[in-house]
């Protein structure tokens, strides 16, 4: 089992992504610091559209530009400068060294190509093994993920899989390059609650078994801390609250964490939304990001605690608020103060 220690694996500082769109220029993402440490979890959380998946393709340099717009202070993976990488550096690194579970496995599987020469090809550009050497090496992974009658697994073709399958074989695709940092973007999006548990548990045993740091991205602040050292909260592609899991989830500040708390579906909804989707889950998922963005607060519409300089006074800065727990929030900087 692998530790974490506190040197950088991935460091982020000032990161800008916007869009070029017909409307004109969309700002998307507006980081001000995020790192994850060798051998930490790290979680992500924000509604739908808050700039989770663009943080994730930042990192891989998977956005095109244009229409994107990346510029950061700092984007580096162990010290290595990832926007100054050229592109066939980047082929490089993506899988050796950082590799992404993405959010839906069907796109990231291609249905002509059976399981197993999707991961031999893999293993192939990754370790140049070829022949027994390249299928024991696939023939391990899918063992390590928990699908069952690995022989036969690396026969089937992806529509022969089912949802739970299809992602755990996508993990094994991520693993099987010995990438030291794994991007999970809403790895269990859409699979019912008994099929998202056990792929989680598995993601969390590899990571310590494998001692890889972990960038693990979703919408559900429950998830996130039950897999995750420390969250970030995102909210209109801004961190408005971070810490540790405990800081976050048990002294939450910020009353759009307290939203995405309240949107944490119980066990039964969750088995409930396995077959349609609860309103409680849904809050999350469809409440649209940036709405009053023209506003100082992109939450200020929807806050019960606002006040007017939320409106006036420009975006909120993170403040510290304990040991490691910050908060973008004029009310609670102003509770703060008083206390
Ligand atoms: N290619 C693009 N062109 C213009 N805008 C884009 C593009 N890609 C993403 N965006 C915008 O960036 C914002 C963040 O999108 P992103 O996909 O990161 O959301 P998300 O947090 O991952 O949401 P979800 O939980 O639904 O996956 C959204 O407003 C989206 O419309
Ligand atoms: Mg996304």
């Amino acid at each position: 089992m692998v530790t974490a220690s506190r040197t950088p694996h991935l460091r982020i500082d000032n990161l800008s992504v916007g869009f070029k769109t017909y409307e004109g220029h969309k700002q998307a993402l507006e980081l001000a610091n995020l790192e994850v440490c060798h051998g930490e979890a790290v979680g992500l959380v924000g509604e739908s559209g808050s700039g989770k998946s663009v943080l994730a393709l930042a990192v891989m340099r998977l956005l095109r530009c244009p229409p994107a717009e990346i510029a950061a202070e700092h984007l580096a993976l162990d010290g290595r400068d990832l926007l100054s990488m050229s592109r066939r550096q980047m082929r490089r690194l993506r899988g050796r060294e950082i590799s992404m579970i993405f959010q839906d496995p069907m796109s990231s599987l291609n249905p002509v190509f059976t399981v197993g020469s999707q991961m031999l090809n893999v293993i192939r550009h990754i370790h140049g093994e070829k022949g027994k050497q390249a299928k024991t090496r696939a023939l391990e992974f899918v063992r390590l993920v928990g699908l069952p009658d690995p022989e036969n697994m690396l026969d089937k073709y992806p529509h022969q899989l089912s949802g739970g399958q299809r992602q755990r074989v996508i993990i094994a695709l991520a693993l099987c390059c010995d990438a030291k940092f794994i991007i999970a973007d809403e790895p269990t999006r859409n699979l019912d609650v008994t099929v998202q548990a056990g792929i989680l548990k598995t993601i969390d045993r590899l990571r310590h078994e494998l001692g890889v740091s972990l960038l693990f991205i979703a919408n559900n602040l429950g998830l996130v801390s039950a897999m995750c050292d420390r969250v970030a909260i995102l909210l209109d592609g801004r961190i408005v609250e971070r810490g540790t899991v405990h800081e976050v989830v048990a002294a939450a500040r910020h009353p759009y964490t307290h939203m995405l708390l309240r949107a944490i579906p119980s066990a039964e909804e969750r088995e409930e939304a396995s077959a349609a989707p609860s309103p409680k889950a849904a809050v999350a998922a469809v409440v649209p990001a940036g709405e009053g963005a023209e506003i100082a607060c992109p939450y200020y519409s929807r806050c019960s605690d606002r006040l007017e300089q939320c409106r006036l006074n420009g975006r909120p800065q993170l403040v510290n608020v304990g040991d490691s727990h910050e908060v973008a929030c004029y009310r609670t900087v102003r509770e703060e103060v008083c206390v």
